[in-house]
Parts: C-alpha cells; sequence; structure tokens
C-alpha cells in the first residue's frame, strides 16, 4: 500500500449499521485471500481453500492469473483506452497492484470506486485502499444484487455522464441464475455513457470441466455464498451490447499477455474479456 501522504479511502456501509462478520462459513474474498498467500481468513475459510487445492491444486495458479489479468486490463483501460474512473465491483481482500494503484500509476487523477458487500472487506478497504493525491478512491459496501444501490454510491465519487469501467473479477459467478445476472450487468451498462468499458472474468467448466464440476459440488455444498461456473457461450452473453476488445473470449493468461505475463501455456478455467460500450 501507499506510504505517502494520502487520501483515505470514504467508506459506506449502505445499510447504516456495521455488518456482522460470520468466521464460522467460508466467504469467497477470503478463500480467495487464502490461495493469494494473505492473511485475513478464517479456519473455515482454509479448510474449504485446502480441500479445493487437494482436488485441484490449479485454483492459486487460478488466483493468480486472474491479478495478473487485473494488471493487464486496468492498464489497457488507464492507457490505450484513456479511461479515467473505475467502478471495480467485487473488490476483495486489498492485496498487492489493487486497481487504485495500477489506474493511478498510469493516470495520477483516476477516481476509483470499490464495491463489495463482504463486511471483512468492508474494514480492510476502509483501512487500506488509500488514493494518492490527486486521485480519489471511494469504498461502497453493497451487493451487486442490488445496482441501483451501487449507482447511488457511485455517483457520489464518479461522473456517470463520463465514460466509466466496470470490472467485475470473480464474481458474476456467485450470481447463480444467468438472466438475472445478464440483467444486472446490463442495468450497470445502462447508467454508463459510451466509451465505457466492462471487463469480466469468470471460472468455466469447458476447461477441464470434469475437475471443475467437482470443484463446484464442493464449494455450493460448504461456501456461504454458492456459485456457478459458466460455458464460453454463456459468458459471451454478458458483452452482447458490446464491442469486443482484440482479441475478445480469451481465457485469463491469453488477453494480451505481456512478456513476464505467467500460465500462457496452462489451461486455466477462467474466462476473461473485455468490451467497449458503443
Ligand atoms: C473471488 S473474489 C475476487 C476479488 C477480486 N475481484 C479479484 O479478482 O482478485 C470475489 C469477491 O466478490 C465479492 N462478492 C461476491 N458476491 C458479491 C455480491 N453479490 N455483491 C458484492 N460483492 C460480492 C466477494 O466478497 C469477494 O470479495
Amino acid at each position: 500500500m501507499n506510504d505517502t501522504p494520502d487520501t483515505p479511502a470514504r467508506g459506506r456501509n449502505g445499510t447504516g449499521s456495521p455488518p456482522a462478520i460470520d468466521t464460522t462459513i467460508a466467504h469467497p474474498a477470503r478463500v480467495w485471500d487464502y490461495w493469494l498467500g494473505g492473511k485475513d481468513n478464517y479456519l473455515a475459510d482454509r479448510e474449504l481453500g485446502d480441500q479445493i487445492l487437494q482436488a485441484m491444486p490449479d485454483w492459486v495458479m487460478f488466483a493468480q492469473a486472474d491479478r495478473e489479468f487485473l494488471g493487464r486490463t486496468i492498464r489497457y483501460l488507464a492507457g490505450e483506452a484513456g479511461i479515467r474512473q473505475f467502478l471495480d465491483i467485487g473488490t476483495g481482500l486489498p492485496t498487492a497492484n489493487n486497481t487504485h494503484e495500477v489506474a493511478q500509476a498510469v493516470v495520477p487523477d483516476a477516481r476509483i470506486v470499490y464495491v463489495d458487500n463482504d463486511p471483512v472487506v468492508l474494514v480492510h478497504a476502509q483501512a487500506l485502499l488509500r488514493s494518492t493525491a490527486p486521485g480519489v478512491t471511494d469504498y461502497i459496501h453493497a451487493d451487486l444484487n442490488d445496482p441501483d444501490s451501487i449507482l447511488r454510491g457511485a455517483a457520489e465519487t464518479l461522473d456517470l455522464t463520463r465514460p466509466v469501467a466496470i470490472t467485475l473479477l470473480g464474481i458474476v459467478e456467485f450470481i447463480t441464475d444467468t438472466e438475472e445476472a445478464y440483467a444486472l450487468v446490463n442495468r450497470l451498462l445502462d447508467a454508463v455513457p459510451s466509451g465505457s468499458h466492462l471487463v469480466i472474468a469468470h471460472p468455466t467448466t469447458d476447461v477441464q470441466g470434469e475437475a471443475m464440476t467437482k470443484i463446484l459440488r464442493m464449494w455450493n455444498s460448504s461456501a456461504a455464498t454458492p456459485a456457478t461456473f459458466r460455458t464460453r457461450q454463456e459468458f459471451t452473453g454478458f458483452f452482447e451490447r458490446l464491442e469486443l476488445v482484440e482479441p475478445g473470449v480469451t481465457t485469463l493468461p491469453q488477453w494480451r499477455p505481456d512478456t513476464d505475463t505467467r500460465y500462457t501455456d496452462r489451461e486455466i478455467g477462467f474466462f476473461g474479456a473485455m468490451g467497449r460500450k458503443p
């Protein structure tokens, strides 16, 4: 995190009272934190995280490939695409190379709004997701199932009449009804102008299908939030009204890899793509 003079993330809890933290059941942000080598996780998260790794050790690689995808997409957006505003929904626990750090390294005055529904993320994001002036970061405790509350909160920091990059990395799988997931994403896209971008990273059963299906069963029998993995066709549906940015839908490491991008020769059961609103 930055240790230079900074402006704190203006965290808000949409419900008005501190949300309860349940440590007895595995939560996505904390299991993900465990796989990424973080310390903000509990026994239930580590137990399910280990059970999944025993069945499919590749999940650590998936989490790392996702974070590298985040870095490449945010750098592209802040650089080539000229985006200055970012709405990162499903932020996760702060780790290395968070969205504001990557964006503000390219554009120092980039404005970032983080959104997550995990109360542990709320506590850590308020402390750690801090922006170096002249940039701005904000944090909203809210749920993807309530896009209007996300948009109301985001509008306090972002100018929604100007292009915004909406990033949904490793979150849409927790909206298990695909039509409902399309509707939620489209509601967000309706609220932003032409030139805005959408980025999604999403696990799939199209790659290593048998193992991925087994993992999904494990997750859904133990975790607080059920998930679904989607096919390429279902994933591509999120971008129906957008222009896909080259190279289109790929597995994560294949999306504009840099020379140091890892796992380009491995089977990664996660799709990634970016679309531009015409
Ligand atoms: C797998 S983590 C991904 C974190 C980060 N985006 C990344 O790619 O490293 C998924 C995050 O989405 C959050 N999340 C899951 N369902 C959500 C929902 N319905 N609304 C808001 N956040 C949600 C979880 O709390 C978690 O922090």
